[in-house]
């Protein structure tokens, strides 16, 4: 069987996690293949509600096998905090596999996120703080700490006092912070070596070997198109490869053996932090969707901000990641609004624009051009099939399938596993 690739189309928080879920019976491998415990993915299931950040939505269906895998950035304290948490639980966690490449999340990197953001004032990016954008820089500047260093103290001490040189520099002449002890870093890696050792493989020959032996492999992408670091709305963005193409560097799966691309839409458009963000609703429309879509932060606890669903980022969705598939997301909370406004196009100083404009400054500059469509009472969260819907929110659903351009296979109705159309099935062409 081939890869699938799972990806979310706007900024985040898409319900990626649920759609994972999903698939999970469907699948045999559920991989990480970016990020780190920036993400935050809810899962419902039978009523239970899971928040999960680091570790793969495949953790929860039984049989299926969850890898971290080399693109992501592991903090070990919340690695093994989510496992203490799901094994207390009742979740079998045994299968966990994590990449020897993964590179890891270091205390000085937690500290000069938070203070690197306090620096920039005005200019922040509105960062998660978990120290996911330092960790990276530290990878492509190769003086980062991988997983497999953990397992040689001579070699992990050495990288250490590499990294620390110039960061303790920083941290004392320029954020007014104390230095941080080499033996301090070394001796909180080495704290979860043992633990850490019987999970460690060569993922990329693990995923490869799986997908030989017929083994449904499933990419699920942290973040999300317009957070990616290089098809994002840089410099407002996370510091990894969030499309659809990350998944292939980001584990080790070459390009032909992706088969299907699915990527997560929600039916507004929410934010978490800094940036530009042209549907945005500053008035009670924008309170009413954060409330009626519970739209505050898995894992930061911060109010989304809202705005209606923008079609122009969806179609940009479909083109970067070559979408097979889109799963829309959160149709019932729009459910009691007299029109359901989406929007087509962007005005950008006076000049009509149906693709993501260029540059930086045109997208700052971008005023939606909107289509009203008519809205729907009716309670949808009990709808099974396409059929049973209102007519207007059907008229919602293939509006936004023509305008985005490719099909929408699946929709959600509410947080539970059950609350879902199946349109087309996923996992066939
Ligand atoms: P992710 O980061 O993309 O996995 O998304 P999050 O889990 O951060 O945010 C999505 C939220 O929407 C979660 O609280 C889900 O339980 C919830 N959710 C997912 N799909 C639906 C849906 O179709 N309807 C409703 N009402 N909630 C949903
Ligand atoms: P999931 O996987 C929404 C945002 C942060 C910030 C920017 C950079 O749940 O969709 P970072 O800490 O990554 O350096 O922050 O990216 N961000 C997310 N927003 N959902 C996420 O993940 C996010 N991960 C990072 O709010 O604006
Ligand atoms: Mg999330």
């Amino acid at each position: 069987m081939p890869a699938i690739v799972l990806v979310g189309a706007q900024w985040g928080d898409e319900g990626k996690g649920k759609a994972t879920d999903l698939l999970g019976s469907s699948v045999d491998f559920v991989v990480k293949f970016n990020g780190g415990n920036n993400a935050g993915h809810t899962i419902v299931i039978e009523g239970e509600r899971y928040a999960l950040h680091l570790l793969p939505s495949g953790i929860l269906t039984p049989g299926c096998t969850p890898v971290i895998a080399n693109g992501v950035v592991i903090d070990l304290g919340v690695l093994f905090q989510e496992l203490d948490d799901l094994q207390a639980r009742g979740v079998d966690t045994s299968r966990l596999v994590v990449s020897a490449n993964a590179h890891l999340i270091a205390s000085y990197n937690r500290v000069l996120d938070k203070v690197g953001e306090r620096f920039l004032g005005s200019r922040r990016l509105g960062t998660t703080g978990r120290g996911i954008g330092p960790t990276y820089a530290d990878k492509m500047s190769r003086v980062g700490i991988r997983v497999q260093d953990v397992f040689d103290e001579g070699i992990l001490r050495q990288k250490i006092e590499g990294a620390l040189e110039n960061k303790n520099q920083a941290l004392v002449k320029i954020y007014n912070r104390r230095a941080i002890a080499v033996d301090e870093v070394l001796e909180e890696f080495l704290t979860y070596a043992d633990r850490l050792r019987p999970m460690v493989r060569d993922t990329g020959l693990l995923l490869s070997q799986a997908l030989d032996a017929g083994k449904t492999v499933l990419l699920e992408a942290g973040q999300a198109t317009l957070l990616d670091v290089d098809h994002g709305t840089y410099p407002f963005v996370t510091s990894s490869n969030a499309v659809s193409a990350g998944a292939c560097t980001g584990s080790g799966i070459p390009p032909t053996r992706v088969d299907r691309v699915i990527a997560v839409l929600k039916a507004y458009s929410t934010r978490v932090g800094e940036g530009p963000f042209p549907t945005e609703l500053h008035d009670d429309s924008g309170e009413y969707l954060r409330k009626t879509g519970m739209e505050y932060g898995t894992t930061t606890g911060r109010p989304r901000r809202c705005g209606w669903v923008d079609t122009v980022v969806g179609r940009y969705a479909a083109r970067v990641n070559g979408v097979t598939d889109f799963v829309l997301t959160k149709l019932d909370v729009l459910t009691g609004l007299d029109r359901v406004p989406v929007a087509v196009a962007y005005d950008v100083d006076g000049v009509r624009h149906d693709e993501m404009p260029m540059t930086q400054t045109e997208f700052h500059h971008a005023v939606p051009v909107y289509e009203s469509l008519d809205g729907w009472w009716e309670d949808i969260s009990d709808c099974r099939s396409f059929e049973d819907r209102p007519a207007n929110a059907r008229r919602y659903v293939e509006r936004v399938e023509e305008l985005v351009g490719a099909r929408i296979s699946v929709i959600g109705v509410g947080p539970g596993r059950e609350a879902t159309i199946s349109r087309h099935p996923l996992l066939e062409s």
